[in-house]
């Protein structure tokens, strides 16, 4: 049975009507319980910064990054469904400028470094958790800011994940501090308490 950790099922889960309650909620009530508190954490460092995020859905978080100070926006999901949502709301806050947007694989296709890669609720949806830490913390000049369950996944079918999510935050870690010297400044890990997205 595919679900929405299917990469079969992205488009049956990450569809138009999903694309439109995401927005109405975003436009009612702003950010939810988790992209609020990490939108919040960084913003004493988003002045001019560029954001690259991961699984934006919408677009909000990289919209609400940019009214914060940002300077240019990324972003990249792999349904196309949120398209003409994504749109509308950089259109309805005067950042669509400086956004550029790709429909796409964020762990497979080719995209450009930023300062700040940003994944909200995407790495619990990827069946390689450790290839799309890997992907942004190879592509981060300074931060990663990703969030992922309290509670063990299991996917539709039953079975496990092939990584526990300890090991997604481990992973960052590692991924970060591996990087040139010099080049990046080193890893330090923060925390931020979030209530349930919805
Ligand atoms: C649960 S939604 C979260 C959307 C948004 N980050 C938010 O918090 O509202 C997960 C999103 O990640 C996208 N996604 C999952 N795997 C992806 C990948 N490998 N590359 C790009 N987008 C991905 C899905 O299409 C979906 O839009």
């Amino acid at each position: 049975m595919s679900g929405c950790c299917d990469p079969s099922g992205y488009r049956r889960f990450f569809n138009s009507k999903e694309a439109a309650r995401a927005a109405r909620s975003y436009r009612k009530r702003g950010l939810d319980g988790t992209a609020g508190p990490m939108v919040g954490a960084l913003e004493p460092v988003l002045d001019g910064v560029t954001v690259l995020e991961g699984g934006s859905g919408s677009g909000s978080a990289h919209v609400e990054m940019l009214r914060r100070g940002a300077g240019r926006a990324v972003s990249v999901d792999i349904s196309d469904a949120y398209e003409p949502i994504a749109d509308a709301i950089a259109a309805d806050h005067g950042v669509a400028d400086r956004i550029d947007r790709f429909v796409g694989d964020f762990v497979t296709m080719e995209l450009p470094d930023a300062d700040v890669v940003f994944l909200n609720r995407v790495v619990c949806c990827y069946p390689d958790m450790e290839g799309m830490v890997d992907a942004a913390a190879r592509r981060s000049r300074r931060m990663v800011a990703l969030s992922y369950p309290r509670e063990p996944l299991v996917h539709q079918d039953g079975s496990p994940p092939r990584q526990s999510l300890p090991a997604v935050q481990e992973r960052a870690v590692q991924r970060l501090r591996a990087r040139p010297r010099g080049h990046r400044a080193p890893a330090r890990v923060g925390r931020v308490r979030t209530s349930r997205g919805r």
